[in-house]
């Protein structure tokens, strides 16, 4: 894993790896990364003529400094596919496809520290994207990135999760149903509804099925004129999720 930290200075974070020799960033221009190796956690340091603070990063900080690739699952979505798959320290989680890693990082981060995740993600462009992903999370070695694609003759893999962000999820119900424990969760992130209703018919006979949607509506964080924000991201997807008791 690399070294990586987050660096706030003039108001502004930035994600910085101290393994990289030099740093370019924007508004601080130029400098060696020897001075941040020397910085003490939390404690302000002299950044060349800047006051400044290094941090360990956390899960959002890394999620909103992904490389891009695929479209990423957002922070409202991760948040409720994590919690719907009811995942726990130590669990295992399959997931498919990996993409840009937006998910696999949040999944790495519940199951840890010594869960597994399984990320299918036959791609070879959107693979390097999730491994440069990959090697900014501290879980990085909880996660096999698995260069195929996940298909209804993959050999089972016995796992608490499934989690599907792929165009044609109903394929691999029946996989899931191979793969899961007793009582295990299957999601599947979907941007449109011929495709909720065609895995919903694929999950007949599956508990606890559940059609969400997430709406977010942010504010701007001012005394003086508090109010929600003009513009709002809309639709996203559709989160399926239901549950396999064998
Ligand atoms: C929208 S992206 C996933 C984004 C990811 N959830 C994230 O948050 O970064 C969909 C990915 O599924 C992959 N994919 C498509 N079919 C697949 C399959 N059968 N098995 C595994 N991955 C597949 C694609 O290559 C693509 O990278």
């Amino acid at each position: 894993m690399a070294n990586w930290r987050l660096l706030l200075a003039q108001g502004k974070t930035h994600l910085v790896n101290l393994d990289a020799e030099k740093q370019e960033l924007p508004g601080l221009g130029s400098f060696r990364s020897t001075v941040l190796r020397a910085a003490p956690l939390g404690e302000e340091f002299d950044l060349v003529g800047t006051p400044a603070r290094l941090f360990e990063p956390t899960l959002p900080d890394l999620e909103g400094n992904l490389s891009r690739g695929p479209q990423v699952i957002l922070p409202r979505d991760l948040a409720w596919i994590t919690w719907a798959l009811a995942l726990e320290p130590g669990d295992s989680v399959v997931e498919a496809g990996g993409g840009s890693g937006g998910l696999t990082l949040a999944l790495a981060r519940v199951i840890a520290p010594d869960g597994r995740v399984a990320s299918f993600e036959p791609r070879p462009a959107h693979r390097q994207v999730l491994e440069r992903n990959l090697q900014r999370s501290p879980h990085a070695a909880l996660v096999e990135v698995i260069p195929e694609s996940l298909t209804p003759e993959t050999e089972p893999r016995e796992c608490h999760a499934v989690a599907l962000d792929l165009p044609q999820p109903w394929e691999l119900v029946g996989w899931a149903a191979a793969s899961l424990a007793p009582g295990g969760r299957l999601v599947a992130y979907l941007p449109t509804t011929p495709q909720v209703a065609q895995l919903l018919r694929a999950l007949e006979g599956w508990g606890e099925l559940r059609i969400l949607e997430n709406l977010q509506r942010d504010w701007e964080p001012k005394p003086q004129s508090l109010r929600p924000q003009h513009r709002m991201l809309g639709h996203t997807g559709f989160i399926v999720s239901a549950r396999h008791f064998g």
